[in-house]
């Protein structure tokens, strides 16, 4: 399996509700306008393609200077534990730059992921929650 990765290439809101369904990762997938603002409002967002179906994306918003904010990793079931989340991150790290700190929310099952990749837990990040 050849997977093609790409930074910022276009994608579609039905694609990336197709992924966010496949995963398992709760996003709001049957409003694809909101999905259509979440891509046009996102810095980076590295895509990983085989042939030309989306299997996997990371969509992450950012000054380019200073932080970022990893909002949405997911890569389709069938194509999990196939190293595209990293890859996926790498690629986004990789057009950050090393000025910029990168930060997420683990989702409870992906807990013990972040820290096989190279992130440090941060005790002291604090939150307020979207009402929906
Ligand atoms: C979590 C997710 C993005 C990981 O991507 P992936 O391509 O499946 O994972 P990778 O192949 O990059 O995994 C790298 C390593 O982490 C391990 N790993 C993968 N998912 C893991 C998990 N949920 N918990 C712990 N370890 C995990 C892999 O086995 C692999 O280990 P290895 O280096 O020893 O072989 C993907 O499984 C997914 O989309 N899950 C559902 C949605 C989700 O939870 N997204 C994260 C939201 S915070």
């Amino acid at each position: 399996m050849a997977i093609d990765y790409r930074v910022n290439a276009p994608i579609t809101a039905q694609q990336l509700s197709d992924v966010f369904c496949s995963s398992g990762l709760n996003r709001p997938v049957d409003d694809l306008p909101r999905l259509q603002r979440m891509i046009e409002g996102a810095g980076v967002i590295a895509s990983a393609w085989d042939s030309d179906r989306l299997v996997g994306v990371a969509r992450t918003m950012t000054d380019f200077a200073f932080s970022a904010y990893l909002s949405d990793l997911a890569v389709c079931a069938e194509y999990q534990r196939g190293r595209i989340g990293k890859e996926l991150i790498a690629r986004t790290r990789a057009h950050l730059g090393d000025q910029v700190m990168l930060l997420l929310l683990a989702t409870p099952e992906a807990n013990d992921y972040y820290p096989r990749i190279g992130f440090e837990h941060m005790p002291r990040a604090w939150w307020i929650p979207r009402k929906f």
